[in-house]
C-alpha cells in the first residue's frame, strides 16, 4: 500500500468506502476491515446518510468488536445532506458529527467532508463549526466532496483549511482529465465541468479523492466485465494479466497512477475483493499503458 497526507493525516491511497455495507451481516463488515487493514488501507469513508447512520453504526459494533485501537485506522465521514436540502449551518455540522461519533464508538473523525456544496452555505459558520470541532479534538482535518473550484475558495477565504475533495472519477467518467486535455477544442470533452478543478486542487494540496472508480454513470453499474465496453475491458484485461492482478484493479491503478496523487475510494462489500483492489498501489502503469486505457473509452485525444 501507498499512503499520503490529507491535511495532517497519513491515509491509504485505497480508501474502503462504507456506502453499502448498513445491511451487510457483522461478520462480512469485520472481514472487510481485517482483509482492509492487512492489505494496508487504513482508510474508511463514511457518511452521516449513508444506510441513514446504519453503516456507521455496523462499522462501530465491527471495530469494538474486532477490539482495535483507534489509532490503527483513520476514520473519514461526511455531514451536510438532509431529506431534500443540504444544510451547512453550524448547528447541524455540529450535531452530525457528534452522531457520527456515537454511531462510530469514536472519540473523533480523522477527516470530515461537507458532501454537497450547499449554495445557502456562509463561510464564515462554517468556519466556527470548524474550529469548535477542531479545538474541542473531535476532528483532525477538513474536506469537501463535489466542489468546484470557487465553492473551495469561497471557503478558503474564510480561514479555513481544505484537505481535501472527494469527486466522482473513473476511466468512464473522467470530466477531471477530460477537459485538460481537450483545452480549446470543438468536442464534446472540452466542456468545463469541474473548472480547472484538478489543477486547482494540485495547486492547493487539495487531495482529490475519487468516488465510484469502478463505475460509468451516476452509480449506474460498473464497466468492469462488462459487455456495454468490449474494447475498455479488452485492455483491461490484458494489462491485468501482464501485472498478474485482476482487471478492476488495473482500473484502480489507472485513478493512482496520475500525478494528482489521487485516493481511490472502492466500494466493494466482498473482503477479498478488497484486498484484491489494494494491490493497484503497487502496480504503475506506463505513461503509453495510461492512454491507451483511455483512449479505449471511446474518447479520443485532440
Ligand atoms: N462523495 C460522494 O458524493 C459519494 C458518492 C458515491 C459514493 N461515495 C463513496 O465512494 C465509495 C465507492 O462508491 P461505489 O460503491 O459506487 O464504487 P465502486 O467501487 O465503483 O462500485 C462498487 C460496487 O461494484 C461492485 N463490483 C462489481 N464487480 C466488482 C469488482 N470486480 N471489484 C469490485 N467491486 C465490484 C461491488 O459489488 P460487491 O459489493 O458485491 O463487491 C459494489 O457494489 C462509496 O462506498 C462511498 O464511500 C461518495
Amino acid at each position: 500500500m501507498k499512503y499520503c497526507d490529507v491535511g495532517e493525516v497519513r491515509a491509504s491511497r485505497v480508501i474502503v468506502g462504507c456506502m453499502r455495507i448498513a445491511d451487510k451481516p457483522l461478520r462480512q463488515v469485520e472481514k472487510i476491515i481485517i482483509e482492509a487493514l492487512k492489505a494496508g488501507a487504513n482508510t474508511f469513508d463514511h457518511a452521516d446518510i449513508y444506510g441513514k447512520g446504519d453503516s456507521e453504526t455496523v462499522f462501530g459494533v465491527a471495530v469494538k468488536d474486532l477490539g482495535l485501537k483507534r489509532e490503527d485506522f483513520i476514520l473519514q465521514s461526511k455531514c451536510g445532506i438532509r431529506q431534500g436540502y443540504y444544510d451547512f449551518s453550524r448547528e447541524h455540522i455540529l450535531s452530525s458529527v457528534e452522531n457520527s461519533l456515537k454511531r462510530l464508538n469514536s472519540e473523533y473523525l480523522d477527516v470530515l467532508l461537507l458532501h454537497r456544496p450547499d449554495t445557502l452555505m456562509e463561510e464564515d459558520e462554517v468556519c466556527e463549526a470548524f474550529n469548535k470541532l477542531q479545538s474541542d479534538g473531535k476532528v483532525r482535518a477538513f474536506g469537501v466532496s463535489n466542489f468546484s473550484p470557487a465553492q473551495i475558495a469561497l471557503l478558503r477565504s474564510a480561514g479555513i483549511k481544505i484537505s481535501a475533495n472527494q469527486v466522482q472519477f473513473s476511466l468512464m467518467q473522467s470530466a477531471l482529465v477530460d477537459e485538460g486535455l481537450n483545452v480549446n477544442t470543438q468536442k464534446a470533452e472540452a466542456v468545463d465541468r469541474t473548472g480547472g478543478l484538478l489543477e486547482y486542487c494540485r495547486l492547493h494540496k487539495i487531495r482529490l479523492q475519487a468516488w465510484s472508480p469502478l463505475s460509468y454513470g451516476f452509480m449506474e453499474g460498473v464497466f468492469v466485465g462488462n459487455e456495454k465496453f468490449p474494447a475498455l475491458n479488452t485492455c483491461l484485461f490484458r494489462l491485468a494479466e501482464k501485472y498478474g492482478v485482476s482487471p478492476a484493479t488495473i482500473a484502480i491503478a489507472w485513478i493512482l497512477r496520475h500525478p494528482a496523487c489521487m485516493q481511490a475510494v472502492v466500494g466493494s462489500t466482498t473482503p477479498e475483493r478488497i484486498a484484491e483492489l489494494c494491490k493497484a498501489a503497487e502496480v504503475r502503469l506506463s505513461r503509453e499503458e495510461w492512454y491507451e486505457l483511455y483512449r479505449a473509452t471511446g474518447k479520443t485525444l485532440p
